[in-house]
């Protein structure tokens, strides 16, 4: 079965594209190579023994589009193309609009055009901004999104829930928690492009050498040890739950789904235990600097997962330990790709 999956070549797209080979599906990439590279196809062949097909252009340009519709028959989609950087976003929310939510559209016009079902959507947990409650149910109620880039996930849910009423779609909303980790290969992993601004991918620059010191953003938050708090889910089990959501929708019986789930670990973890479980796990040495809060972060945020283990039948297995392993043997095959 040929599934399309956008910005297959990116973090979480590449080792979903990896879990779906595993389980059979043909996959289909569309990716732009705007925050992604080409080695990843080669990587992603090395580890399942089959190079998917890879178209590489922009989803805002339809016809290009079309002639991929027309090449294969899709059954279903992944959709992970989008620009991701929060604070880019508040400069750049045009592009941010027009990027995320166009190729988005143009998408799921080929859809419906083809009457084609099964879509899944990368939602993010910041659709709740700052929850009152903890941990973040399915049910807690999304607040006004922080960034612009956060306004695209709400909107993109927004865009999905209508696509699915009106046409008589499936569709599954993932809202993320933050993605961490590589593939055990050391083979995929995440690229940041230029100065990080995720937590890990920073820690491990800063563990590297490559950058000095890592600013912690704030020792003054109502929490334990006074950093935030976030669910930091390993990105292999991420990808995992795609194929479990997907195969759900396939087999459903009915028509019409709209299904969201949380994929987090249920755990919170402070800036300053990831720190240190990275310098536990690596045996390497994280130097840091107290710095104030960084604009628009939230105190706390971390997931309750009950429903995606009741009806996906999916949780998070891996510990943050062993995923800031793997990012730090990722980091290594960096730097001996770059030597
Ligand atoms: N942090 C630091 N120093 C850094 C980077 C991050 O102290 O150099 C702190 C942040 O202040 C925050 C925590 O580490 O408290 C996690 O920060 P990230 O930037 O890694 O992740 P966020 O939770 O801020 O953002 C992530 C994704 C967004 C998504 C959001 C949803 O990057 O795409 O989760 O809450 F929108």
């Amino acid at each position: 079965m040929s599934i399309l999956v956008t910005g297959g070549l990116g973090y979480i797209g590449s080792h979903t594209v990896v879990e779906l080979i595993k389980n059979n599906f043909e996959v289909i990439i569309v990716d732009d190579l705007s925050n992604s590279e080409k080695f990843i196809l080669n990587n992603i062949e090395e580890i399942t023994g089959k190079r998917p097909i890879f178209y590489p252009f922009d989803l805002r340009r339809k016809e290009l589009l079309t002639q991929v519709f027309e090449a294969h028959d899709i059954k279903g989609c992944i959709n992970f193309a989008a620009s991701k950087a929060v604070g880019e976003s508040m400069v750049e929310p045009l592009d941010y609009y027009e990027n995320n939510l166009f190729s988005l559209v143009n998408v799921l016009q080929e859809f419906r055009k083809r009457n084609i079902s099964n879509f899944i959507f990368s939602s993010s947990c910041t659709v709740y901004g700052q929850a009152d409650e903890m941990p973040i149910d399915e049910n807690t109620p999304l607040k006004e999104a922080e960034s612009s880039y956060g306004k695209t996930k709400q909107m993109g849910e927004d865009i999905l829930k209508d696509f699915s009423r009106a046409y008589q779609k499936r569709v599954t909303l993932l809202r993320y928690f933050n993605p961490i980790g590589a593939h055990p290969t050391a083979l995929l992993g995440e690229l940041p492009s230029g100065i990080p601004n995720n937590l890990v991918p920073y820690v491990t620059q800063t563990a590297a050498g490559i950058r000095e010191k890592l600013s912690i953003w704030g020792d003054d938050y109502p929490t334990e040890d006074g950093t935030a708090v976030r669910d930091y889910i390993y990105v292999v089990d991420l990808a995992k739950a795609h194929v479990a959501a997907l195969k759900k929708l396939i087999n459903s019986e009915e028509e019409t789904v709209l299904d969201v789930y949380n994929l987090g670990t249920g755990k919170g973890s402070s800036v300053l235990e990831v720190v240190k479980a990275f310098e536990l796990a690596n045996d390497v040495a994280v130097p840091y600097q107290i710095c104030p809060r960084r604009e628009g972060d939230i105190t706390v945020a971390y997931a309750n997962a009950d429903k995606a283990e009741k009806e996906l039948g999916w949780k998070s297995e891996t510990t943050l330990e062993e995923a800031l392993k793997t990012t730090w043997e990722w980091q290594k095959y960096l730097k001996e790709r770059t030597n």
